[in-house]
Parts: C-alpha cells; sequence; structure tokens
C-alpha cells in the first residue's frame, strides 16, 4: 500500500493500448519491471525503450520477456521508419519510469540525443514520469526548475516517496511503487474527467500587506501547493480559475490565472468567482493582519523603527463558511491549516478544529516549519479531515496530495449531485 489516501486504481480499459516505458538508468529501473508486466497483463501494448545507463541496473530481456515485444534502445534502424517515430506513432500514453534527473533535464530541454529522449520528443500522447534520484538532486534547484517546466506542459508527475535510496541514504526521491505509477498510468489514459463541466476556484501563493512602497509583511508560500491543485483540478476536467499571490512559478496553460498581492484583493477575486464555483479550495496563506496605514513613500531608516499598528485581515475562508448563500448551492468548500505539530495526532485534532471554527466541508492540515513539509518545498505531510473523519495522508509530493484532495472533492460533489 501506497500513503492512505492515494488515488491506487481506476476502471480504465487499456486492452490494446500502446504504452511506451521509458526506462532510464537509475537503481529504480527494477521496479519498472513489474510496471511494465502490470499493464502488459491488463492487455496493454507495452514498448520499452531504455537508456544505456538503464541496461546497467535491468536487462532488456527482463523487460521483453515480460511484454513481448522486443526492447528499443538504438536511435537509428535499418527499417523505412527512424525508430522514434516508430514508437512514438499512435502511442497512447507515454511513462517514464525511472525519470532521473538526467531524463528531466533533457525533456525540459526539448532534447533529442538518444532514442528515449528523442521518443518523448516525438510523441503526442499524455506522459507520465516518475522521478526517481537521490535526495541532494531532487531538491536541486535546477531540477525543480525542470519539472516546473514539465508541468507547465502538461507532464504528469508520479512520487517521488520519501524512503531508503541508493548508497544507503533515507530521503526525498525513492520513486514511486509501481502500483501508484500504473495508478497514474491509467488514471492519463483514462484522462479521469470527473470534473468536467465543474467550476474550481483555487487560491495559492501567499498576500503581501503593504508597509511602505518597498516594504510588506508577508509569508514563504510559493504557490507549489495551490498551483499543483489548480493543475489536477483542469486536467480532470474542471474549468479552473487560479487566484494567487505573487509567485515565480510559470503559468499553468488552460487556467484562468488572478493575480493579486493583498488579502483585500484575494477576498474580492474570491467572492467574484464563489457564485459559480462547484469547489473552492485555499490553499493560499493569507496574513492574518495587516498594517492600518502604509506610507505612500518609503519609510527613512535614519527617522528610527516605525511604529505600525496592524489590524486583522478579512478571514476569507470563515467568510464563505459561515455565509452559505455567497456561494453556489451544493458547492464543496475546502480550506487548508498549516500547523506546527509535535505529532500526528496533534495535526489530526488541529484540522478537526479548524473544520468546525472555518465551517469548511474539508480540512487539508500540513505541517509545517519542517524542512520536507508546508512553504516552499515539494513535498507535504498532512491529514484530511472531513465531518466522516480525518485521513493521514503522510509524506506525499504535493502532486499526490492535489490528487488525493481532488478525489475526496469528487466524492463529495457527487453525495450532493
Ligand atoms: O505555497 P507553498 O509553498 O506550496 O506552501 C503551501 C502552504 C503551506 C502555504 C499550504 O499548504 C497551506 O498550508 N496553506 C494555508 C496556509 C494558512 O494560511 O493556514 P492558516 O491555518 O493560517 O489558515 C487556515 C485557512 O484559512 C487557509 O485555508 C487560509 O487560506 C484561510 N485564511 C486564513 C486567513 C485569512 N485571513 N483568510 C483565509 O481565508
Amino acid at each position: 500500500m501506497g500513503p492512505q489516501g492515494v488515488r491506487h486504481s481506476s476502471d480504465v480499459e487499456v486492452g490494446g493500448k500502446k504504452i511506451v516505458l521509458a526506462v532510464s538508468g537509475g537503481i529504480a529501473a527494477y521496479k519498472s519491471v513489474h510496471v511494465a508486466r502490470s499493464m502488459t497483463q491488463l492487455g496493454a501494448d507495452v514498448r520499452v525503450v531504455m537508456t544505456r545507463s538503464a541496461e546497467r541496473f535491468v536487462g532488456d530481456q527482463t523487460f521483453a520477456g515480460v511484454t513481448g515485444n522486443a526492447v528499443a534502445k538504438d536511435l537509428f534502424g535499418d527499417g523505412p521508419d527512424a525508430p522514434h517515430v516508430e514508437l512514438a506513432r499512435g502511442a497512447d500514453l507515454a511513462l517514464v519510469a525511472p525519470a532521473t534527473a538526467n531524463s528531466i533535464a533533457r525533456m525540459a530541454a526539448g532534447l533529442a540525443d538518444d532514442l528515449l529522449a528523442a521518443t518523448l520528443l516525438t510523441v503526442q500522447c499524455p506522459i507520465v514520469i516518475a522521478p526517481a534520484m537521490h535526495a541532494e538532486m531532487w531538491a536541486h534547484p535546477a531540477t525543480a526548475a525542470n519539472l516546473a517546466t514539465l508541468a507547465g506542459r502538461g507532464v504528469i508527475q508520479v512520487g517521488p516517496n520519501s524512503g531508503p535510496l541508493m548508497s544507503g541514504d533515507t530521503g526525498m526521491g525513492r520513486m514511486a511503487e509501481p502500483h501508484e505509477i500504473v495508478a497514474a498510468a491509467l488514471d492519463a489514459i483514462g484522462h479521469a474527467q470527473d470534473l468536467s463541466g465543474r467550476r474550481v476556484v483555487v487560491t495559492a501563493g501567499g498576500t503581501q500587506e503593504p508597509i511602505d512602497p518597498v516594504r510588506f509583511i508577508g509569508n514563504r508560500s510559493s504557490g507549489l501547493m495551490g498551483f499543483a491543485i489548480a493543475h489536477e483540478a483542469a486536467r480532470r476536467g474542471a474549468k479552473v480559475t487560479l487566484v494567487t499571490g505573487p509567485n515565480t512559478l510559470i503559468q499553468p496553460p488552460g487556467i484562468e490565472v488572478v493575480d493579486v498581492h493583498t488579502a483585500d484583493e484575494m477576498r474580492d477575486a474570491v467572492l467574484n468567482g464563489a457564485a459559480d464555483a462547484d469547489v473552492i479550495v485555499k490553499a493560499a496563506a493569507v496574513a492574518d493582519f495587516k498594517p492600518v496605514d502604509h506610507a505612500d513613500k518609503k519609510l527613512k531608516k535614519a527617522e528610527g523603527p516605525p511604529e505600525i499598528t496592524l489590524e486583522p485581515t478579512p478571514d476569507i475562508l470563515a467568510e464563505l463558511g459561515a455565509h452559505p448563500e455567497l456561494r453556489k448551492p451544493g458547492s464543496v468548500l475546502v480550506g487548508f491549516a498549516a500547523e506546527t505539530v509535535e505529532d500526528v495526532d496533534q495535526l489530526k485534532a488541529l484540522a478537526r478544529h479548524k473544520l468546525e471554527a472555518k465551517g469548511a466541508d474539508m480540512i487539508v492540515a500540513n505541517e509545517v516549519g519542517t524542512h520536507d513539509s508546508g512553504f516552499g518545498v515539494r513535498t507535504n505531510r498532512a491529514v484530511i479531515a472531513t465531518a466522516d473523519g480525518v485521513v493521514d495522508v503522510g509524506l506525499v509530493s504535493k502532486e499526490a496530495l492535489a490528487a488525493a484532495l481532488v478525489d475526496r472533492v469528487v466524492a463529495f460533489l457527487a453525495l450532493r449531485a
């Protein structure tokens, strides 16, 4: 079993579908054999393409044995079709597992310097990547930038998870388990359109409350969590409006983005969309207080420390929770809770408390103030609270948490239909 609350299976028909399984060189390549076998057993026509480095971790005969197809490795062949064109033509899905830091970088750069890269540049189908690398490589800004580029192009990411890595280390970068990869592949093939026709408003990032023209009260939110939710909802067919504080992320294609700075601006934008929204997800880190006044001119250091009087910002989530008339009937209201906690039980208790305090249908409580969860990192340790109870999702990528959240939202909408 993977982390609780993360999607594992679907009813997608894969018989006869052509799947390109691109295997790059990492220790996790052995797990891709299980992926190849599962997809083949489900009736897919699995075509494996391997890099030279991948061959050092697993033999091509193994893949040939489980798929019944010869493994492609050479950029040049004898036939009339170039191998990458033959592989890519008619493919229903390209699955890159493991997706090493190098493969991810080559994809982001659009390189075609071996058969795997050339094939991925040629395919016209959805692409799912299962990153696998050492924790330091995963944490490197270059990898983050490359993944953001791929996400902006609609590439779907599954994992990685935290766990044992090569060389006896433990950390983030372990490839998702085969069942998680197969579930993501089935989802991508089926394009689970379970939010089709729905309107979703997502907030992301942090607000900035001005002190003077150059200074503000703000926080460390990067927008990653909210953007992941917006991506997931859009991928599943929703018309998404993303109301976001300042960020450095790539604007997601196909999503309406409303840029805001302050809590008041965010409130206006959210209320503007609330009446038509089937789902509102408040992942933004809204400043709780703002200066009563802000100076028109830059405050001078020579004038000494300024006295800044603060007042509360509007609590957008609480307002929406307390005033259902502001929202579309039957809509689902999801809030987040950013908490510094001792353990998961405390996180669960705070999630339950915030569920009631804010009048939301669902609260995603995530741990903050650690190196791998909350602000500015690509993973989150979270629990999801609803009136039915609290589910521990564990430490997962923000994409996986977004998928788990959207799964529950879809269930809510179905019950209210
Ligand atoms: O952006 P990232 O770097 O990916 O980080 C993601 C995150 C840690 C910011 C995100 O996962 C998260 O926890 N967001 C909520 C942060 C927060 O403001 O938590 P809170 O416990 O202070 O607020 C609870 C809820 O009330 C939130 O849904 C918040 O959006 C909402 N709120 C808070 C204050 C306010 N004035 N208006 C609100 O609507």
